[in-house]
């Protein structure tokens, strides 16, 4: 057996040995997480509304009696992970802490919260994480994707045939659309102006469109999504209707296209083929030239380590999901301009993402 020459040598090792145990063990803090939300913990410890000892905690978590002992330990992990926090209970003279929630998990993680992202957290199932167990093998094929690898059909393809994984899909998608045209419609007002007409293209359940239209009560909106996705749904709302079709194909005229976390789903090759049918349902009206307006990722390596390696999951998830990507904005601009497209406008206001806007 080989010795280590000195004593930084060994450090340095085992500092590294614990790096590899912490990258291989990464899974359990998505688990963990998912494991609250299922339980509930987020809501229970926000209803209690004042910090909330280990035992009202177990008392309140519809849990088998059996399991109570392990409830501090999954909670030491969680507020590892800054969804939740210890505080001393004033009024309790010796000093015992409780749990509390934090600011962003009271929005975030209580269900009924309007822009709770639980039904992301419920993405993490095994439909999803099996194809990252193919990633291997993948590489080795030449399979399309990971998911393929993993389920033998594309993911529009099994949640066109799976109903339970279409609603987990589109609940997922509905609710970062509930949080985040929110934010585009309180911070960019202007983009949305003037406009008589507008296509979600691959616009889900509806949910950004619904916002848009209670935002702009004067602008017609059309949901056009794959006919799995849009099926039974109707509007009350006379200024939106759903379409069911395929963005391949054709997209219905209109002045604006929005595409919200469409692109990244895709090859740089099939974007161009969605951007050109794009710019062939661009109407100009009152002689205002049409647009078409993107939210998605512009990978700049620029923010703190969390957000960077955010971008870099997403980049790794599209590939493992659709054989889609992330681009910069070197990779937008070469999209943007094989699609026909004259200019176009980046605006840096979504978190993670920017809100790209092009124009004919
Ligand atoms: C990542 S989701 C985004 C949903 C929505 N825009 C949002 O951000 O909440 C991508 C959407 O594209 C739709 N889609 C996939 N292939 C499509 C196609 N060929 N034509 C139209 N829509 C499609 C999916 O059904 C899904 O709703």
């Amino acid at each position: 057996m080989e010795a280590l020459q000195n004593g930084e040598e060994a450090r340095e090792l085992l500092e590294a040995q614990a790096h590899v145990w912490n990258h291989s063990l990464n899974f359990i803090n998505s688990m963990s997480l998912k494991c609250a939300v299922q339980l509930g913990i987020p809501d229970i410890i926000h209803n209690h509304g004042q910090p909330m000892t280990l035992s009202q905690l177990i008392a309140a978590l519809p849990i088998h009696k059996s399991k109570t002992i392990y409830i501090h330990r999954l909670m030491r992990v969680l507020i590892h992970s800054g969804f939740f926090a210890q505080q001393k209970i004033s009024e309790n003279e010796s000093e015992e802490e409780g749990y509390v929630i934090t600011n962003a998990s009271k929005v975030l993680l209580v269900k009924d919260n309007p822009f709770s992202v639980t039904p992301f957290v419920f993405m993490i199932n095994p439909i999803f994480t099996k194809p990252w167990h193919c990633m291997g093998d993948w590489f080795q094929s030449d399979d399309p994707t990971p998911f393929e690898t993993a389920h033998g059909m594309t993911l529009w393809e099994f949640a066109g045939r799976e109903p339970k994984l279409n609603q987990i899909f589109n609940e997922s998608m509905a609710s970062d659309a509930r949080l985040l045209m929110s934010v585009v419609i309180d911070k960019c007002m202007g983009v949305f102006k003037g406009l008589e007409t507008l296509v979600d293209v691959g616009g889900g359940t509806g949910t950004s469109a619904m916002a848009i239209t209670k935002a702009y009560p004067d602008l017609n909106c059309t949901v056009y999504d794959l006919p799995h996705v849009v099926a039974g749904l109707e509007s009350s709302n006379q200024n939106l209707k759903y379409v069911g079709g395929d963005m391949f194909q054709a997209i219905p005229p209109a002045n604006a296209i929005l595409l919200k976390w469409i692109l990244h789903d895709w090859s740089d090759e099939e974007c161009v083929t969605i951007l050109k049918k794009c710019k062939d349902a661009i109407i100009t009206s009152n002689g205002k030239k049409g647009k078409v307006i993107i939210i998605d990722m512009v990978m700049d390596n620029k923010g703190d380590h969390e957000s960077v390696e955010t971008q870099l999951f997403y980049d790794l998830l599209m590939m493992v999901l659709f054989n889609g990507k992330e681009r910069n904005e070197k990779e937008w601009a070469k999209i943007i301009s094989a699609a026909g497209f004259g200019d176009y406008k980046i605006s840096p206001i979504l978190g993670l993402r920017s809100l790209i806007e092009i124009y004919p």
